[in-house]
């Protein structure tokens, strides 16, 4: 990317897509056009073209998304498989009808196979069934990847994917029902530290394994993709780093300072017993995560606290 190429971040006030703005000044890039999602609802094909058509980003990436965790997946799969489906294909295709140079596409280590080999490489896509509480998410996901794969072989664009880990960090998204697991932990952790309750209860008995990923990070990867690599098959972004959910829990509550017990509900469903991702590839690249799991934790919960209105968002 050359310096004063212009850059489109779409989804700029969410957790990723203001981690991509970040890297991006920090690596001197300030042409960069932003539109809140009051601004220009992706979703509406006739405002995505007039907005592409005006601005004619050089390069795009597509960070915007309908977003949530497994409850909120379970309960709308229909909503999270339209909204998605629709916001990246008005994107992606107004960005090439434009003549948008590389678009980069945001995805999610979901679109794998629930049974897929561990750690999951990019190869296994397609092998098998989805896990069933996110698959109208996954399938979203997977459109957008092929989308731009297919771009790039009928008709010579050079549009990639990166699917990511758990993500977490600045900006998150602390909603009750709506967040991820890390996020959810570090808000019930909070929340009782607040109001000294004796013990937090967490879902199944802390046994699975799962691999987080500081969104910082990922953003150096993004520019990293956007810069040195051209391909059809996604990148995976993750720590390397595996950690019990028991684990996790207790070092959410040293973080935040929480001192009570963890209780486990094994009636509680525990989920897949294992999921990480296959760096090869992204490692090939020259890439590597920089932030620990115990000092990402550190800066997310600072920005926790430091930014109420993220917990009602
Ligand atoms: N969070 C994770 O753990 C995680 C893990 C793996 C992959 N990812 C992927 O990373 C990407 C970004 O996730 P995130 O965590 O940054 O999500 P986020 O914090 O919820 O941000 C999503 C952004 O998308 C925008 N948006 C949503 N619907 C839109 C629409 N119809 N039109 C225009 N903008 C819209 C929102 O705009 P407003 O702020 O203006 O409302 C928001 O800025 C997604 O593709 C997601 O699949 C995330």
């Amino acid at each position: 990317m050359v310096p004063n190429a212009k850059i489109y971040v779409a989804g700029h006030r969410g957790m990723v897509g203001s981690a991509i703005i970040r890297a991006l000044k920090r690596r001197g890039f300030e042409n960069i056009v932003v539109r809140s999602h009051a601004e220009l609802d992706l979703r509406d094909q006739r405002a995505t073209d007039a907005f592409f058509a005006e601005e004619r980003p050089d390069y795009v990436f597509l960070a915007a998304s309908k977003v949530g965790g497994i409850a909120a997946n379970a309960a709308a799969p229909a909503d999270f498989l339209y909204d998605n489906a629709m916001l990246e294909m008005n994107a992606i295709h107004a960005a090439w009808r434009n003549g948008c140079r590389k678009l980069l596409f945001l995805g999610s280590s979901c679109i794998y196979p629930k049974f897929a080999p561990q750690p999951m490489p990019e190869s296994c896509l397609l092998t098998s069934a989805l896990e069933p509480t996110n698959e109208g998410y996954a399938l979203a996901k997977i459109a957008g990847l092929k989308y731009c794969a297919y771009l790039n072989r009928q008709h010579g664009a050079d549009y990639v994917s990166v699917m990511p880990t758990n993500l977490y960090g600045p900006n998150d998204n602390y909603h009750p029902e709506h967040s991820h697991v890390l996020p959810a932990l570090i808000r019930r952790f909070h929340e009782a530290k607040e109001a000294k309750a004796p013990f937090v209860t967490c879902w199944g008995d802390g046994s699975p394994l799962r691999e987080f990923l500081y969104v910082d990070d990922l953003a150096d990867l993004c520019l990293l993709v956007m810069e040195r690599y051209h391909g059809d098959d996604p990148i995976n972004a993750g720590s390397g780093r595996e950690i019990t959910i028991k684990a996790l829990s207790e070092l959410v509550a040293r973080t935040v300072g929480y001192e009570g017990e963890i209780r486990w509900d094994r009636t509680r469903p525990n989920g897949t017993p294992r999921k990480l991702l296959d760096l090869s590839r992204s490692i090939a690249l020259g890439w590597r995560p920089k932030t620990s799991l115990e000092d990402g934790l550190k800066l997310a919960y600072r920005d926790f606290l430091e930014n109420p209105m993220r917990v009602e968002r």
